[in-house]
């Protein structure tokens, strides 16, 4: 019998959807184990069902999440401690295979050093994948710096051409976090990535761009890795299990959500690690109030320092708006009242919207996000990309209102157009996820070959 770890970086937007594919083994009856750090595995709830959380040591047991500023020096860490721990809890829990997350090499070396047949797991959409993958085999160039902004690569590959700010960041070496860059680049071209690479999309939403990849390697489509409720048109849902909520999500929100007429709120979140800055955030605080529409947004603890509160007195006095520092994001976007997501695009949020048939206004920022958005407003039409002003560096207020009227008012035209597509997406989603649909059918594949190593 297979009995599968599954190693992801650990962080809100990775642990979440590999324990969700865990959940799916462990629904077949395969035995499958999530690890985490000892931090987390202490301090966060996990609603894990059948999965086990396990844990390893990350050099840092009694200390929190890594900052947004030390993500480097993280990396290295969590590699020099975590190894040896991991090697252990491979060995004395009896783990047949190892399902890695595709940024972090080293559990890969460390599991095949053991002879565990190794799987690589990407959290991220498959044409930010695949812009990693052509760039480090030659296929695609990384753009030059800023000479020439606005020069289009050649479409690629089911990819669109892509301007230089819509590439994933993690490929220039100059931009946050360079710890990351030659992981990301290289998460597919690993000589030993087998049979199995998992990537968390589903064919109706980047079937190019996974055709083009398969052609390279065994992507194998096994997505949306995100809870999904069954929920009708009417806006009825079904009850569905979250994975693992690393900060609390803050109760007022549904409560406030139960006092708002349908469709009527624009829901606002960044995930969980980026910082907009505080011009965005004045913009965002115009545009949000420009846009006359009551609005939920998620402000973390360490942005509330940057938030324009004076701007924001009348509206949250009214009960126009309401300001949280995190939030119970799946109810939210269940919830009736929601008529828009205004969203940085990460991958996780991408994919939540559409499982929930919410349209989304784009404001995508860094890694992943910008190419997101393109998919999100070209290849679905689920939404729309805010304009960014390019000299001011953000989404200018003016633009926000824009958009946020664009998706939520026009019932016979564009908005109505952006939520029949989310809703399309939904279906689809849950028809790939229903037994006998795609994405089950290659769980179905993928247990089949780890029963096969087995033999
Ligand atoms: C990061 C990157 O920024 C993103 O671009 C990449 O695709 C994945 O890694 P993050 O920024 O956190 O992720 O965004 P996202 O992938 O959307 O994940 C955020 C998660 O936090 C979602 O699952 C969302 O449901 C959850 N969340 C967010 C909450 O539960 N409550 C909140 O208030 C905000």
């Amino acid at each position: 019998m297979a009995n599968v770890l599954l190693m992801p970086y650990p962080c809100q937007s990775h642990i979440n959807p590999m324990l969700q594919f865990a959940k799916r083994l462990a629904s077949k009856g395969v035995p499958a184990a999530l690890v985490v750090t000892r931090f987390i595995a202490r301090t966060v709830r996990f609603d894990a069902g059948k999965v086990r959380v396990e844990s390893i040591s990350d050099g840092h047991d009694e200390g929190g999440l890594p900052s947004a500023a030390s993500v480097d020096e993280y990396v290295e860490r969590l590699e020099s401690s975590g190894s040896a721990s991991l090697a252990t809890l491979i060995e004395e829990g009896h783990f047949t295979h190892v399902v890695y997350d595709s940024f972090m090499h080293w559990v890969a070396r460390t599991a095949r050093g053991l002879g565990r047949p190794v799987v690589p797991f990407s959290t991220q959409s498959c044409a930010a994948s695949a812009v990693y993958y052509y760039i480090n085999s030659g296929l695609l160039d990384v753009p030059p710096p800023e000479d020439n902004a606005g020069v289009r690569s050649e479409p690629f590959a089911g990819l669109p051409g892509l301007e230089r700010w819509e590439f994933p960041s993690f490929v220039f070496h100059d931009a946050p976090y360079p710890a990351l860059t030659a992981p990301a680049l290289a998460q597919f071209a690993d000589q030993d990535v087998g049979d199995w690479v998992l990537v968390n999309s589903f064919d109706e939403l980047e079937l190019e761009v996974l055709d083009g990849l398969k052609r390279h390697f065994k992507a194998r489509a096994i997505g949306p890795c995100v809870p999904l409720p069954a929920v009708d048109d009417s806006g009825d849902v079904d009850r569905f299990t979250y994975g693992a909520n690393l900060l609390d999500p803050e109760d007022t929100c549904i409560k406030w959500l139960d006092a708002k007429p349908p469709r009527s709120v624009a829901y606002v979140s960044f995930g969980s690690n980026a910082s907009i800055g505080a011009a965005q955030m004045e913009e965002l605080s115009r545009g949000l109030l420009a846009a006359g529409k009551p609005f939920l947004w998620v402000v973390r603890t360490s942005e509330e320092a940057q938030l324009p509160r004076h701007i924001l007195d009348e509206a949250t006095a009214s009960g126009d708006a309401l300001v949280v520092r995190w939030s119970p994001q799946l109810d939210v976007l269940a919830h009736r009242a929601v008529g828009c997501f205004v969203t940085h695009c990460g991958w996780n949020s991408t994919l939540e919207a559409l499982g929930f048939g919410v349209p989304m206004v784009a404001l995508p920022l860094w890694t992943d996000q910008p190419i997101n958005a393109r998919l999100i407003e070209e290849a679905w039409g689920a939404g729309v990309r805010a304009r960014r002003d390019a000299s001011a560096g953000v989404f200018p207020r003016g633009e926000i209102a824009q958009c946020v009227r664009a998706v939520m008012e026009d019932e016979d035209g564009r908005a109505a157009s952006a939520r029949a597509a989310a809703r399309r997406l939904r279906d689809a989603a849950q028809g790939v996820l229903a037994p006998g649909g795609a994405s089950d059918k290659k769980l179905g594949d993928f247990l089949e070959f780890a029963c096969a190593v087995m033999d």
